[in-house]
């Protein structure tokens, strides 16, 4: 075969060998298959020396062209290929904004929690500070300076967890009141939200549930004063029809005690089901500090006087929610906690 025809033979096989090329590994065989030290291009370049010296102009001067055209065609294809690839990619990582979007879970406070959240704002807008203190606690703190020594049969009313070395899981709020007035002189007007332990557990008891603890101290409290205060306190979380109602009854740390009841929030006091048909729901505890209390932290009872109260929050959201059983409070079921 003459020269022109092998390179013209060339050219065209190159060209169409081009179009079937899909990847950038096979354009780069092909190269090599042309363009590389044996390739078949270069090849045809190296017989120039044999063609006579007339041809050998015409023959170079189409040996550059086939050349040329050659080079474009693989820049071409190596540039078809590159945004052939660019777009696959584009595809593959393209975002689908028609998708409807996933909606994040958001949070909100559990029921008793906002609870005592109320609980807490109606007593600090009446000026009540809050404050707290531990859960583990020392028999003096939990009974001995709230003058229940261990052998004082109003102890046995607290189930209480022991813990090993000695301490305790508290069984009310109580305790707090002794820190507090360790930590401050009178007058005093504190309450004390946080949790408690008992070991119990029945439809309306969990072994760990929160009280508010109030305390107020300072010259010359009265009995009507802690009445107004928590009469108050009722009206503005139950509303304002709401009766309420002292029964005596006994707390080792208050002398005179009371047990405070509310009229019932289903039935308004007609009595039903929720009440046990009374009219009446117990709410809290309450009474005038005791003067040993006092004695315990060095107040002078001869000088100050006080009153105290706690209350037991899932009680209090109970009777806002009307839960049958408090121990869904805690199980965790998101079901019951959207209700909220
Ligand atoms: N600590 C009592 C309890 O857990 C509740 C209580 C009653 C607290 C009377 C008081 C109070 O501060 O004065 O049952």
């Amino acid at each position: 075969m003459c020269m022109k025809a092998k390179l013209e033979a060339i050219q065209a096989a190159a060209l169409e060998a081009l179009q079937d090329v899909k990847t950038a590994d096979v354009l780069e065989s092909l190269r090599i298959e042309y363009f590389g030290r044996r390739g078949k291009l270069t090849e045809v370049m190296k017989g120039m020396g044999q063609v006579s010296k007339e041809e050998r102009p015409i023959i170079g001067k189409l040996a550059n062209e086939v050349r040329a055209t050659l080079t474009e065609a693989f820049e071409e294809t190596k540039n078809a290929l590159e945004s052939l690839q660019q777009e696959q990619q584009l595809n593959a990582e393209a975002v689908d904004i028609t998708l409807p979007g996933r909606k994040p879970a958001y949070g909100k406070a559990h029921p008793v929690m906002q609870t005592l959240e109320r609980i807490d704002t109606i007593f600090t807008q009446m000026g009540y500070q809050v404050v707290t203190g531990p859960e583990v606690e020392t028999e003096h703190y939990n009974f001995d300076a709230l003058n229940t020594p261990s052998n004082h049969p109003a102890r046995d009313l607290h189930d209480t967890f022991y813990l090993t070395d000695g301490h305790l899981l508290r069984t009310h709020t109580s305790p707090v009141q002794i820190r507090a007035m360790e930590n401050q002189k009178p007058p005093l007007r504190i309450i004390v939200p946080g949790k408690a332990y008992r070991v119990d557990y029945d439809v309306s008891h969990t072994p760990m549930f929160h009280q508010v603890e109030g305390l107020l101290v300072d010259r010359h409290v009265t009995f009507s004063e802690l009445k107004g205060v928590l009469v108050s306190f009722a009206r503005q979380m139950f509303g304002d029809q709401t009766q309420m109602r002292f029964r005596p009854h006994f707390f080792p740390f208050t002398e005179p005690s009371a047990e405070v009841d509310i009229s019932c929030t289903v039935c308004r006091g007609k009595g039903c089901r929720t009440c046990g048909h009374t009219g009446w729901i117990e709410i809290l505890g309450a009474g005038a500090v005791d003067p040993e209390v006092f004695r315990a932290v060095n107040y002078d009872p001869e000088e100050v006087t006080g009153f105290a109260f706690g209350m037991g929050v899932e009680r209090i959201a109970n009777l806002q929610f009307r839960i049958p059983d408090i121990r869904t409070f805690y199980e965790n079921d998101l079901r019951f906690l959207h209700q909220f």
